[in-house]
């Protein structure tokens, strides 16, 4: 029997079938936090919860944009007043593509359905721009690659939806896949598809808290980088090697930049053959530096990296994402990673919190 309300899918909704069908995956950084807007090094994984979008042309001149999981549907028209909400990063596709062809791009039905949980750092937004963008290229046949469908979805987001992110989340969202971990140098756009530590998988849990204040601090953070190059006198914090060069810096900017360049090293080593164990204390390392010197974390964050980190069937644990929230990122033992979740979970229950498993299983 098919449950599913007939309004609820395209037709029901639109009255037509969609001409054009696709998809994008969130993703789960590994190691390589804030790094991306200091053009430095980052190491993300697709994961399984994916963006699904269908469209076809409207038959006038409104666009009009359907998201399933919040039950609400937005007319939009180009030049007109700009949506807010899951709206602005659809429009703002569309708007990024119409500038550079006006003359192809024609108004939309678009419907988006999701599994990506929202607010917990695995790049929701970046998952429905670069399913919105796969889905405006099928449609009008646009001649735009997975590199152009990234920038294009950064563009929309720091745009219009007013967050100066980095590349990482677009990037991982259009190139990398479940399999691999995308090495990807975000100053060049270089980048690798590796193999997952051996003898390992991967655990992601949810603190249960949405990310707070996060795009104020997020770009607050991203100014303090860009003073922290100036001072140094480089262009970005990427050019600096040596970490003693941050101690020169007068608070906040000396750990701001320490951070950074710490974990710029932390992703090169990750990715000179470390092995699981060597990756877990890297993974380590990097929620310390991203608590006490980039001060992203929260106390649930801490609580739980703090119980995953004591698991003896992990090799080590971070928060993940912009932090201020969301969720952590843990590599287990091989086939540990079911049990792992659920007993670091009881044990954060326990403390008054509420978690949930977001991923977990072998790659
Ligand atoms: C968010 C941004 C990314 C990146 C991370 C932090 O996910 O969208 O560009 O800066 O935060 O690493």
């Amino acid at each position: 029997m098919n449950c599913q309300e007939p309004e609820t899918d395209f037709a029901g909704f639109f009255g037509a079938q969609p001409e054009v069908e696709t998809s994008a995956p969130g993703r789960v950084n590994l190691l390589g936090e804030h790094t991306d807007y200091n053009d430095g090094f980052v190491l993300p994984i697709a994961i399984p919860q994916r963006t699904q979008v269908e469209l076809a042309r409207s038959p006038d001149k409104w666009n009009r944009f359907r998201s399933t999981n919040l039950d609400v549907l937005i007319h939009y028209q180009a030049g007109g007043d700009f949506p807010s909400g899951f709206a602005a990063y659809v429009a703002g596709c569309f708007e990024v593509l119409r500038e550079e062809m006006p003359d192809i791009m024609a108004p939309v039905n678009l419907l988006v359905r999701s599994n990506v949980p929202m607010g917990a750092g695995l790049s929701s937004s970046a998952a429905l721009e670069v399913a919105v963008l796969r889905g405006l290229r099928k449609l009008f046949q646009l001649a735009v690659d997975d590199v152009d469908i990234a920038l294009l979805a950064q563009q929309a987001e720091v745009r219009f939806a007013g967050v100066r992110c980095g590349i990482m989340d677009q990037m991982a969202s259009s190139l990398a896949d479940e399999q691999h971990m995308l090495f990807l140098d975000t100053r060049t756009l270089e980048r690798r598809l590796l193999p997952f530590p051996e003898q390992s998988e991967l655990v992601v849990l949810d603190s249960g808290v949405p990310r707070r204040l996060s795009s104020s601090a997020y770009n607050q953070r991203r100014a303090e980088c860009e003073a922290a190059a100036r001072e140094l006198n480089v262009q970005t914090l990427r050019d600096i090697n040596d970490v003693a060069l941050a101690e020169t810096l007068p608070e906040p900017l000396n750990r701001r930049a320490r951070h950074v360049v710490s974990e710029n090293r932390r992703v090169l080593d990750a990715v000179s053959g470390a092995s699981a164990a060597e990756f877990g204390v890297l993974m380590n390392a990097s929620h310390a530096s991203l608590r006490d010197d980039y001060e992203v974390s929260i106390p649930e964050l801490d609580c739980l990296v703090e119980l995953l980190q004591h698991h003896p069937d992990i090799y080590g644990a971070r928060l993940t994402g912009a932090g201020f929230g969301g969720a952590c990122v843990a590599l287990a033992r091989t086939g540990q990673s079911g049990k792992v979740g659920d007993e670091v979970l009881a044990a954060y229950h326990a403390k008054g919190y509420h978690g949930s498993v977001l991923v977990s299983g072998p790659i």
